[in-house]
């Protein structure tokens, strides 16, 4: 049996890569620059670009199950192409934005919502991974931290519950390699709530150099996240950003089991996925 992993440069496709080859699965990749996507020797790599689901035509050739990452456009005619070439089961990376109250007026949420529903509509078994905020996000306060030791994070008491993305690979894995998750939507996350601050703190922690915090509220951290996600030119993304930030202030992120339930181990600590990365966060 053949699994085909789209987005397998990403961080969670490279896990979901090494597990199946861990287990010794026949893996198939893709990537819009196959030449430069650096996957590990033993994997299939095709080019595949889901914007053009044509290119997808041989990378599906003989392919039973497919990891999915996101993409909107182009979805309906890739998942035809995918279900004519003999494809069986979909495990979607999807998002626990999907969940929100307010999904309407969310437009990650939103996004999300239409590829869950182009995978439903397609027929195929599926499986549908909503993970809440990945680790990695991190990394994007990976310069600032080494170069000032410094960083500015918008709403830093806000909550989450950071997923550590081989965790999210790992159940992916499980998805496609053993019966009983068709149909099923798992929502994912960290094994722990904690603020931003408390993130920035382990990092400094992990890194032996402490790092100082500055909390931005309002207008300043509407500045900062312009920064941060305004190049993205996705309308409305901001302010629900911004608001998702400001309405957890003072609450516990939601903490689910299923990692543990589905792989049958603890899902990582952020302290630890801070150790792994600290590296990233050292200046050189
Ligand atoms: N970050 C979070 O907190 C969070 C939370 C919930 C859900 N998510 C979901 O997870 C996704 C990020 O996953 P990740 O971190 O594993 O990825 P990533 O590290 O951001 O990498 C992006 C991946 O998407 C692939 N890609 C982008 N456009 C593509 C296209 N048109 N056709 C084919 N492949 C394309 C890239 O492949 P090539 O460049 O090699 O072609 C690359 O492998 C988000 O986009 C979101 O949908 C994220």
């Amino acid at each position: 049996m053949t699994v085909l992993v789209t987005g397998a440069t990403g961080n969670v496709g490279r896990k979901v890569v090494e597990s199946l080859l861990a287990a010794g699965v026949p893996v198939r990749a893709t990537s819009r620059n196959p030449k430069t996507a650096g996957l590990p020797a033993g994997v299939d790599v095709h080019a595949g670009d889901l914007d053009d689901p044509g290119s997808f035509k041989d990378a599906l050739s003989g392919v039973e199950k497919l990891f999915l990452f996101p993409n909107p456009s182009g979805i309906a005619e890739f998942l035809d192409l995918a279900k004519a070439s003999g494809v069986r089961h979909v495990v979607l990376l999807s998002s626990a934005a999907v969940g929100a109250p307010d999904v309407t007026s969310h437009p990650i949420g939103l996004m999300h919502l239409s590829v869950e529903q182009a995978v439903e509509r397609s027929g195929l078994a599926r499986t549908v991974l909503r993970p809440g905020a990945f680790a990695s996000n991190a990394l994007q306060w990976a310069p600032a931290i080494r170069e000032s030791g410094e960083v500015r994070i918008p709403y830093a008491e806000s909550t989450l519950s950071p997923i550590h993305e081989r965790d999210i690979a790992a159940v992916a894995v499980q998805a496609l390699l053993t019966d009983g998750h068709e149909d099923a939507t798992y929502e994912l996350t960290g094994p722990e709530s904690m603020t931003q601050r408390r993130q920035a703190e382990l990092i400094g922690a992990a890194t032996g150099r402490p790092v100082a915090v500055v909390d931005l509220v309002d207008g300043a951290a509407r500045a900062q996240l312009e920064l941060d996600y305004g190049g993205f030119g996705v309308p409305g993304l901001i302010d629900s950003v911004l608001g998702t930030y400001a309405a957890s202030v003072g609450t516990a992120a939601p903490v689910t089991d299923t990692v543990a339930r589905i792989t049958g181990r603890a899902p990582t600590a952020f302290a630890d996925w801070a150790l792994e990365h600290r590296q990233a966060f050292t200046a050189a």
